[in-house]
């Protein structure tokens, strides 16, 4: 079987999800290619070499510009802090190095198109990791709208709601500084609520939002006897039009006090509704306006059946899959597109469009909290 041999720069969070999402691939999918996993890239050699040993990357690197100029490396997988993407996304393109690269996409639109037009130009398979796109249940979702048994879309209601800073002695760090993260969660959960938005309902004709910082000063991670300053908003919450009338609220905050991951979406239509909840992910909740009166009510869909999207190939029906599934799908979406040559979305063009209405809400948020048009 060909290989696709993968180099991986960033090793922690989302170094270990997407190393898992490698591994499973094959395990359970038939796959045109055999992912490889080659080298981990990163600055600390101990903690690199303990990572890679642990998840069976072949060898490490502390310069991920030496990789790009191997032969023996394919694909570049981006878990990087946010400001580092462009760049090395843009020199993985030049390379011709295929790319799987973590969300928010990068710091601007400006950055965005560039890298966009790198990708383009390099004829190179881009994908953007919104990897709730392929929790089956989201997936029924999209097709239930593709259907049409959702019918015209009034509001969506997005909201990822987290609760690690209400910890006051979590230190500062890249997710806190405006030049390494963009924002708070406004761009970090607010980028993964304005792609379900986009794959559900469509682009978006404006955005309002506000912000708010709940603490300012918090201990700096390289020495927390020294306070630091938190640069980016605590909470924000957006508001917005879609292109084709729906109206939309999307709530994004880091001091949701108790909810861990929260992130939910609710869709009401003249047709029908649905809500999904990612901390109990495997479910989708559908009201139909053709069910009998005597008989309405929201269904409580559990997406565990052969027939729902990449469920067939884990268990039998009823036995749910978690969290780290979502990254698989996609590591199984990216190598078929790399055979196929026909792309995966969410791509680099889809990025772009994110990052148009990011950068609106945070211009917003910064600004009076009016409307921005999104162009
Ligand atoms: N898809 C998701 O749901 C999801 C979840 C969490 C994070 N993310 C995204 O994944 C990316 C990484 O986030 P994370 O939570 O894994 O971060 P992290 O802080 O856990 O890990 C970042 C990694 O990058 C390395 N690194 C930092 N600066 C570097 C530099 N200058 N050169 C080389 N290596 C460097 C660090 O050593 C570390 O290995 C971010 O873009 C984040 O927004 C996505």
């Amino acid at each position: 079987m060909e290989e696709i041999r993968i180099a991986i720069l960033g090793h922690r969070f989302m170094g270990r999800a997407h190393s898992n999402a490698w591994l499973q691939a094959p395990r359970f999918f038939d796959l045109p290619y055999k992912p490889v996993l080659q080298v981990a890239c990163g600055r600390d050699t101990d903690s690199l070499q303990a990572f890679a040993d642990r998840w069976g990357w072949a060898e490490i690197e502390t310069d991920w510009r030496k990789l790009l100029e191997r032969d023996d490396i394919d694909a570049i997988d981006i878990a990087l802090p946010t400001h580092l993407h462009a760049e090395t996304a843009i020199a993985a393109a030049e390379a011709g190095k295929h790319i799987f690269c973590e969300k928010p996409f990068c710091n601007s639109t400006a950055e965005a198109e560039a890298i966009l037009a790198a990708a383009e130009k390099a004829g190179v398979v881009h994908y953007l990791n919104h990897n709730y796109r392929r929790c089956p249940a989201v997936t029924l979702a999209k097709k239930l709208i593709d259907e049409g048994e959702i019918g015209e879309i009034y509001h969506w209601r997005g909201a990822y709601q987290q609760s690690w800073l209400t910890n006051a002695e979590y230190p500062v760090d890249w997710k806190l500084k405006k030049a390494t993260a963009g924002a708070g969660p406004l761009w970090d959960l607010g980028s993964h609520a304005v792609d379900l938005a986009h794959y559900l309902v469509g682009d978006f004709k404006e955005i309002s939002c506000r912000g708010k910082q709940f603490i300012s000063e918090r201990p700096l991670a390289s020495d927390p006897s020294q306070m630091g300053e938190v640069e980016v908003e605590c909470a924000a919450l957006m508001t917005g039009e879609f292109q084709n009338g729906a109206l939309a609220t999307i709530e994004t905050t880091r001091y949701a006090t108790g909810q861990k991951n929260r992130h939910t979406f609710e869709i009401y239509g003249s047709k029908g509704s649905m809500t999904w909840d990612m901390q109990d992910m495997n479910r989708l909740q559908f009201y139909s306006t053709s069910d009998a009166e005597h008989a309405s009510g929201f269904r409580d869909i559990l997406v565990t059946e052969r027939c729902h999207e990449y469920v067939n190939a884990w268990w039998p029906p009823g036995h749910i899959i978690g969290y780290e599934h979502g990254f698989v799908h996609a590591a199984v979406d990216f190598l078929q597109a790399i055979k196929d040559g026909k792309g995966i979305t969410p791509d680099f063009h889809d990025g772009v469009r994110i990052m148009k209405v990011l950068d609106a809400a945070l211009e917003s948020m910064d600004g009076s909290g009016g409307p921005i048009a999104i162009s």
